[in-house]
C-alpha cells in the first residue's frame, strides 16, 4: 500500500504533524485518499503552489466558496482578484487602522479581563480568545449589533458550505440559510452607509474606488462572508495557540516578561509552530509536475502551509518553539496573491491580547488538571487554555 491510501482523516485530525514529517521525507506531492487531495508538504513547493496562480488556481471547479458566499476574492484569479483585493485592501492599511490596538482591541480585553479577573482562573478560549475575536470582528465589519452567537452561527454554517466537497444538498442548504440570512442583516446598513459613511470595513467596501471601479451589492455580500470565515475562527485559534505556546515553555516566559520587545517575534513564531490555517487549496489548470510527480490538469491540490512551517529544509530544529528564533518569515498567512488580507489584524489583536493579559494577570499559568487537546489539520484549535495566577 501506499503512503497515500494509508493516511486516515482521523490521524490528520488528531495531529498531522508527524504525517507530514513522513511526507516531506518520503512523499512530498502525495496524492491522499481519504481526503481527496494531493498534499503538497515541503516549503519550496508550497511556495511554488501558492506563487503560481496560472497553474494553481484558487477559481477551483466546482468552488465550494464561490457557491456559498457568491464569487469572491479567495475563490477567484487573475484581473477579477486584483480588482477586488485592491478595493477591500485600503482598509487594513496601517494608516487606516494603526489605531485599532489602543482605541478598539486593548479595550475590549480589558473589559473581558474584568469579568474574571477576580476569579483566579478562567479558560482563555471560551472566556477570552473567542469574544475578543468576535467583538473586534464586528466592530471592523460594522456588524456591532450582531449577537456574538449569531456571528458564530454564521460562521458555522457558513463554513459547512465551504467544507462541502461533496455538494451534499442538506448541508448546502444550512450554509444557503446563513447566507441569506447575512444578505438580509447587510441590507439595511449597506443603505445607510451609502448616505452616512463612517470608519468600518463595509464602509470602505461600499465607498472605496479604484481606477472607476466600485464593489457591487453582491460583491460587497460575497466578500463579507470570507471575512467572517476567515477572520472569526483563525484569529481565535492564533490568540489560544500563541497562549498556549508561551505558557507551556515557561522559561521562555519568563526570557518575553524581561524583554517585552521579545513579544511580536514570539507570536510569530506560534503561528510558525502551530498554524491556525493548514492549507491553501488549488486546482491545476493543465497538466503540470511538481517536484518530479506529474499531476494532471483538474487535480486538486493543498499546498500545507502547516508543514512548510516545520520543514527541517528550511528550518532549523523546527519542532521545537523558540522565541528566540530569527529565520525568516512562516507561512501562516500563505503567500503570493492571496496572501492574508486579514494578518495586521490578526496580529494587532493577538499582541493586544498578550499585552493586557500579561499585564493584568501577574503569575499566568496553565493549570495542569486540564489537559489541552489541539485538534484539526485544515483549521487547528485548542479545545480549551485553562490558566490560573496570582
Ligand atoms: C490568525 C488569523 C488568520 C489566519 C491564520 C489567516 C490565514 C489566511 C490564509 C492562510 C489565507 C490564504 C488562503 C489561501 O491561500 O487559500 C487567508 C486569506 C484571507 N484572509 Fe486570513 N487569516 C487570519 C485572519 C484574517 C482576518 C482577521 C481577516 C479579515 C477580517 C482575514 C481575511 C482574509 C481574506 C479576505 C483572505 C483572502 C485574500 C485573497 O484571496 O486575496 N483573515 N487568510
Amino acid at each position: 500500500m501506499s503512503i497515500g491510501s494509508e493516511i486516515t482523516v482521523e490521524q490528520l485530525e488528531a495531529d498531522p504533524y508527524p504525517t507530514y514529517e513522513q511526507l516531506r521525507a518520503e512523499a512530498p506531492v502525495c496524492f491522499v485518499e481519504s481526503v481527496g487531495l494531493w498534499l503538497v508538504t515541503r516549503w519550496d513547493d508550497v511556495q511554488h503552489v501558492d506563487k503560481n496562480p496560472a497553474l494553481f488556481t484558487g477559481e477551483t471547479e466546482p468552488s465550494t466558496l464561490n457557491r456559498t458566499f457568491g464569487k469572491n476574492l479567495l475563490g477567484s484569479e487573475g484581473a477579477y482578484h486584483a480588482r477586488i483585493r485592491s478595493i477591500i485592501y485600503p482598509w487594513f492599511r496601517v494608516g487606516a487602522i494603526g489605531e485599532y490596538p489602543d482605541k478598539v482591541i486593548s479595550p475590549i480585553a480589558s473589559e473581558l479581563v474584568d469579568g474574571f479577573a477576580g476569579r483566579g482562573e478562567c479558560d482563555l478560549v471560551a472566556d477570552f480568545a473567542e469574544p475578543l475575536s468576535a467583538r473586534v470582528l464586528k466592530q471592523a465589519l460594522g456588524l456591532d449589533f450582531v449577537e456574538e452567537s449569531t456571528l458564530r452561527r454564521w460562521f458555522a454554517e457558513l463554513a459547512e458550505g465551504a467544507a462541502n466537497f461533496e455538494g451534499d444538498p442538506e448541508r448546502q442548504k444550512i450554509a444557503d440559510a446563513a447566507s441569506a440570512e447575512v444578505n438580509e442583516t447587510v441590507a439595511p446598513v449597506v443603505d445607510r452607509l451609502s448616505r452616512e459613511p463612517n470608519d468600518t470595513l463595509l464602509s470602505s467596501m461600499v465607498h472605496t474606488e479604484v481606477d472607476g471601479e466600485k464593489l457591487t451589492l453582491e460583491e460587497i455580500r460575497a466578500n463579507l462572508k470570507v471575512m467572517i470565515v476567515g477572520g472569526l475562527q483563525a484569529t481565535t485559534d492564533l490568540i489560544s495557540l500563541s497562549l498556549w505556546a508561551i505558557l507551556s515553555h515557561p522559561e521562555q516566559l519568563e526570557l518575553v516578561r524581561t524583554e517585552p520587545s521579545l513579544v511580536n517575534q514570539a507570536i510569530e513564531e506560534a503561528a510558525r509552530w502551530h498554524s491556525p490555517v493548514g492549507t491553501s487549496t488549488r486546482q491545476t489548470t493543465g497538466a503540470t509536475e511538481i517536484a518530479g510527480v506529474a499531476l494532471e490538469q483538474g487535480s486538486l491540490v493543498a499546498a500545507v502551509l502547516a508543514s512548510a512551517n516545520r520543514d527541517e529544509r528550511n528550518w532549523t530544529d523546527p519542532e521545537r518553539y523558540d522565541v528566540r528564533r530569527n529565520e525568516g518569515s512562516h507561512l501562516a498567512f500563505a503567500t503570493g496573491p492571496h496572501l492574508c488580507l486579514g494578518a495586521r489584524l490578526a496580529r494587532y489583536e493577538t499582541r493586544a491580547a498578550w499585552r493586557v493579559l500579561l499585564e493584568r494577570l501577574p503569575g499566568l499559568r496553565l493549570d495542569d488538571d486540564h489537559a489541552v487537546e489541539i485538534s484539526g489539520w485544515e483549521f487547528r484549535s485548542p479545545n480549551q487554555v485553562r490558566v490560573k495566577w496570582s
